[in-house]
C-alpha cells in the first residue's frame, strides 16, 4: 500500500458546496491555499457533498482548484466518501453500483489529482463489508486510487474489512460532544490495528467553535442537517460546553476553535488513543489561518477541560432516527 503523507489536522472542504449557498470560487480557492501554506496534506472530500441540483459540485470544485494550482496537486492526500445517491441520500453498495460510484468520482476528478483514500460513506447493515472491500480494492491494484477508508463504522467492522484488505484510515465524528468512540472501544480498535482515525466535525458543526452567536442562530442555520443535537432546546443546554471552550480560550489567549483542536490533538496517540487527526471545516481564509495555527494544551489546562467534557451530559443524538440506521454498523 501507497504510504500516505496525512498530516496531524486536515481539512474538511463539505462546507463549501453542501449548502444553498456554495461558496465563490475565489473564495474557496484562497481557503485551500492557506490550508497548504499552514502544512495541511489531507484534505476530505465526498461526492454527494451538495445539493441535488448542483451534483458532484464538491469534487468539481476541487478539480477547479487543481487546474488553477496543478502543482498543489502532489501536496495533498485527498480522501473521498461515496456510494451514497446524493438525491435521496441512500447508500449504495451492490458492486455495480460501487464501480458506478468510484468511476463518477475519477470522472468528476478529471485526473487534476489522485483519490489517496476512497471512502463508503456508510455502510449497509444487509451487505457484508467483506463484500464491498473487494471491489474498491479493484481500484488500488489497476492504480486508479491509492487506497481504501471507512467511514462511522463500528470496530467489528473496522476488523473485518482490514483483514481484507488494509484500511488507510477509518473517518468518525470525534469531539466534545461525540466521544462515543473512546467510550465503545472503536478507538483502541483502530490503535491495536495501527489505523488512523480522522476526527470529524470536531467543532460539532460550528457550535463550540463559536460560529453562531445564540443557540437559536445555531438551531436555525443547522436546521437544514435535522440533527437532534442542534435542536433548539438541546443546543441551549449544550451552548454550556462552547462557554467553558471561550473562557478556557480567553485565559490563554488563544481562540475557541484552536483551544478544540488542541484538545483532540493532545489525545491523539496518548492512553492507548490511535493517531487522531481531526478535519475542521471552514469556508474562509481567516478561518483557516486560525484553525491551522499549532495551539498546544498544557496538561494542567488538557486535565481542566477534560474534567468538563467527560462530566458534561450532552443533549440530544448526533443524529436523528433515519440517519441512525446506517451509523457504526
Ligand atoms: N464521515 C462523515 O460522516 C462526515 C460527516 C460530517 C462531516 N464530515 C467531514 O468533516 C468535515 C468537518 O465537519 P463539519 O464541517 O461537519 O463540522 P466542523 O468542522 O465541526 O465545523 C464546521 C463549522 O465550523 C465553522 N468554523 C470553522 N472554523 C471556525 C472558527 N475558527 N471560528 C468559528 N467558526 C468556525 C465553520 O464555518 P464556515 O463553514 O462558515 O467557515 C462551519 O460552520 C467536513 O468538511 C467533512 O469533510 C464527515
Amino acid at each position: 500500500m501507497t504510504k500516505l503523507n496525512i498530516s496531524d489536522v486536515g481539512y474538511g472542504l463539505m462546507g463549501f458546496t453542501w449548502t444553498p449557498h456554495p461558496t465563490p470560487d475565489d473564495q474557496a480557492f484562497a481557503a485551500m491555499k492557506a490550508s497548504i501554506d499552514a502544512g495541511i496534506t489531507f484534505w476530505n472530500a465526498g461526492s454527494f457533498y451538495n445539493l441535488p441540483d448542483n451534483p458532484y459540485a464538491n469534487l468539481k470544485l476541487i478539480a477547479r482548484y487543481f487546474t488553477k494550482y496543478p502543482e498543489d496537486a502532489p501536496k495533498i492526500v485527498l480522501s473521498v466518501k461515496t456510494c451514497v445517491n446524493p438525491a435521496n441520500l441512500g447508500v449504495e453498495l451492490k458492486p455495480e453500483q460501487i464501480r458506478e460510484h468510484i468511476d463518477a468520482v475519477l470522472k468528476a476528478l478529471d485526473g487534476k489529482v489522485r483519490v489517496g483514500i476512497l471512502e463508503p460513506a456508510r455502510m449497509d447493515p444487509a451487505i457484508p463489508v467483506e463484500d464491498v472491500i473487494p471491489v474498491i480494492a479493484e481500484y488500488v491494484k489497476a492504480g486508479k486510487i491509492d487506497g481504501i477508508g471507512l467511514s462511522e463504522v463500528g470496530k467489528e467492522t473496522l476488523k473485518r474489512a482490514n483483514a481484507v484488505h488494509p484500511i488507510a484510515a477509518v473517518e468518525l465524528e470525534f469531539s466534545m460532544t461525540a466521544r462515543h468512540i473512546i467510550e465503545d472501544g472503536t478507538a483502541q480498535v483502530a490503535a491495536e490495528l495501527g489505523i488512523p482515525v480522522i476526527g470529524y466535525s470536531p467543532f460539532s458543526r460550528g457550535v463550540i467553535a463559536g460560529r453562531y452567536k445564540s443557540a437559536k442562530e445555531g438551531a436555525d442555520k443547522l436546521a437544514l442537517f435535522g440533527f437532534d443535537q442542534f435542536k433548539e432546546d438541546n443546543l441551549n443546554h449544550n451552548w454550556k460546553l462552547y462557554d467553558k471552550v471561550k473562557a478556557v480560550a480567553d485565559a490563554k489567549g488563544a481562540t475557541p476553535a484552536q483551544v478544540v483542536l488542541a484538545w483532540i490533538k493532545y489525545q491523539s496517540g496518548r492512553n492507548g488513543n490511535p493517531r487522531i487527526v481531526p478535519i475542521p471545516g471552514a469556508t474562509t481564509v481567516e478561518r483557516v489561518r486560525e484553525n491551522f495555527k499549532p495551539v498546544t494544551l498544557t496538561d494542567e489546562e488538557f486535565a481542566d477541560l477534560d474534567t468538563f467534557v467527560r462530566n458534561f451530559k450532552v443533549s440530544g443524538d448526533r443524529y436523528n432516527e433515519h440517519s441512525r440506521k446506517f451509523l457504526s454498523v
